[in-house]
């Protein structure tokens, strides 16, 4: 295993280049599954979670070739219908490969994904979605095997809980079905709108993309004629350097970005006294006298993204004064925690509420663990700022969404590298 180490105190400088949104890859990924032609799909970010996507769509019998940042995907000659658990155990947005399969061949089996550090993360709605569309669905030695011979049937989905990879994965569904689908209680994430534009394009009739209400005119098992596109910028990897402009409170450019999908984290910049300057395609964060502090509640987009929340605890550690944060969306998604206790904050959780008193406790640097994507993106924040040293372990967790990370962050100052164990 590999760790990164990293030299706290350090200023930034320059421009960051925001990469391809992980997010939106990998269900744009899975919906070629729906086509009938080759498509170039470019502004892919180079992470492990798309290439183990990928490798998936090729052990399916689908094809694809890597050029630069553009991939040229092919599943005209898939013909195999299971996603073992191999593939599965290591990235559970395979999940979203079900509704495309279900929908272009009648049977699909799937293994369970299993859970992850942040929570059960269950797959009920989806399997719930699927069913009402005329899926038979039943889970045998830990595989979900769904069959719907004579092919989906539109149907009216109402969905109890908001659920990105749920409505991601009954679109793609809808898609093939016979007749009309409507999703209500839709999830609006802009990666959710993308993967709807993209099969819009290749000739399904979509109404009321962006709201909470998607009707889907499926073409009854036609396959699509997709469209090459490029896939939306990160804003969560553009979050996570705003804010390690923020805890570093340096001056800092983040291009190739969609200011307007950054909204929520902007705001809560704002109220942490930090001024951000908007452009078309970038966010300039400038340095702030004080750092305030700040109440955050993670909700569904547009609202505070759960995928910011540890980056923005690693900040309130520096802030002057008492914030709090109220995790909604996950039930487990404060690993980073005692990982930021042990760099010596001072952060206090009740339930799903966590309690940060900031400046009291300087940071200093010593040996910490990964556990997940963004909690170890916390950690890489609290070591820009901290004393000393940092050494931050387990950084696969890292490399499955973040594009060469210290690549970026050495080019705008930071003093780190990465060393196998
Ligand atoms: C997507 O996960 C993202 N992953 C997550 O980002 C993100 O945190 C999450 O959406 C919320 O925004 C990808 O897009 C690949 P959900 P997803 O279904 O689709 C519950 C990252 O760091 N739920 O919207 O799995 C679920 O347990 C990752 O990049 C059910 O109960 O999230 C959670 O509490 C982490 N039953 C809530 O809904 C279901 O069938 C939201 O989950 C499905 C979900």
């Amino acid at each position: 295993m590999e760790y990164l180490k990293i030299t706290g105190e350090t200023k930034l400088d320059g421009v960051v280049e925001i990469s391809g949104a992980k997010n939106a890859a990998l269900p744009l990924i899975a919906s070629t599954i729906l086509a009938k032609n080759e498509i170039s799909i470019c502004n892919m970010p180079d992470v492990v979670d798309i290439n183990t996507l990928l490798k998936l769509i090729a052990k399916l019998g689908g094809s694809y070739e890597k050029c630069d940042d553009c991939i040229k995907i092919n599943t005209s000659k898939l013909d195999k219908t299971t996603a073992t658990y191999d593939i599965v155990k290591t990235m559970r947005a395979s999940i979203l490969v079900l509704g495309p399969i279900l929908s272009r061949f009648g049977h699909c089996e799937v293994s369970l994904p299993g859970g992850c550090a942040i929570g059960q993360r269950p797959v009920d709605l989806h399997l719930k979605a699927l069913e009402a569309m005329g899926a038979e669905i039943i889970i045998n030695h830990g595989y979900i095997e769904a069959s719907a011979p004579n092919g989906l049937k539109g149907a009216k989905i109402v969905f109890d809980k908001v659920t990105v990879g749920g409505t991601e994965n009954t679109v793609m569904a809808a898609a093939l079905a016979d007749g009309i689908t409507t999703i209500i209680n839709a999830a609006k994430e802009p990666e959710v709108v993308q993967l709807c534009e993209v099969i819009k394009n290749a000739g399904v009739l979509i109404e009321g993309i962006g709201t909470s209400t998607l009707i889907i005119h499926g073409t009854n098992r036609k396959l699509l004629d997709f469209k090459d596109f490029h896939v939306i910028p990160d804003r969560i990897e553009a979050g996570t350097y705003m804010c390690a402009a923020a805890i570093s409170n340096s001056k800092l450019k983040i291009d190739k970005v969609i200011p307007q999908h950054l909204e929520a984290i902007i705001a809560k910049l704002e109220e942490m006294n930090f001024e951000v300057i908007q452009d078309k395609t970038s966010v300039t964060i400038m340095p702030t006298d004080e750092i305030k502090p700040v109440n955050i509640v993670t909700t569904e987009y547009p609202g505070f993204p759960t995928d910011m929340q540890a980056q923005f605890m690693a900040l309130a550690t520096q802030a002057n004064g008492t914030s709090t944060i109220d995790e909604r969306l996950f039930e487990n998604r404060f690993m980073h925690v005692s990982e930021l206790l042990r760099l010596g904050a001072d952060i206090h959780l009740n339930g799903n509420i966590a309690t940060i008193n900031g400046t009291q406790n300087e940071l200093n640097g010593t040996d910490v663990m990964a556990t997940d994507l963004r909690a170890s993106s916390a950690l890489v924040l609290s070591a820009l700022v901290a004393h000393g040293d940092t050494s931050i372990h387990r950084i696969y967790h890292l490399d499955r969404g973040y594009e060469d990370l210290e690549g970026k962050l050495s080019k705008i100052g930071a003093k780190v590298a990465r060393y196998k164990e």
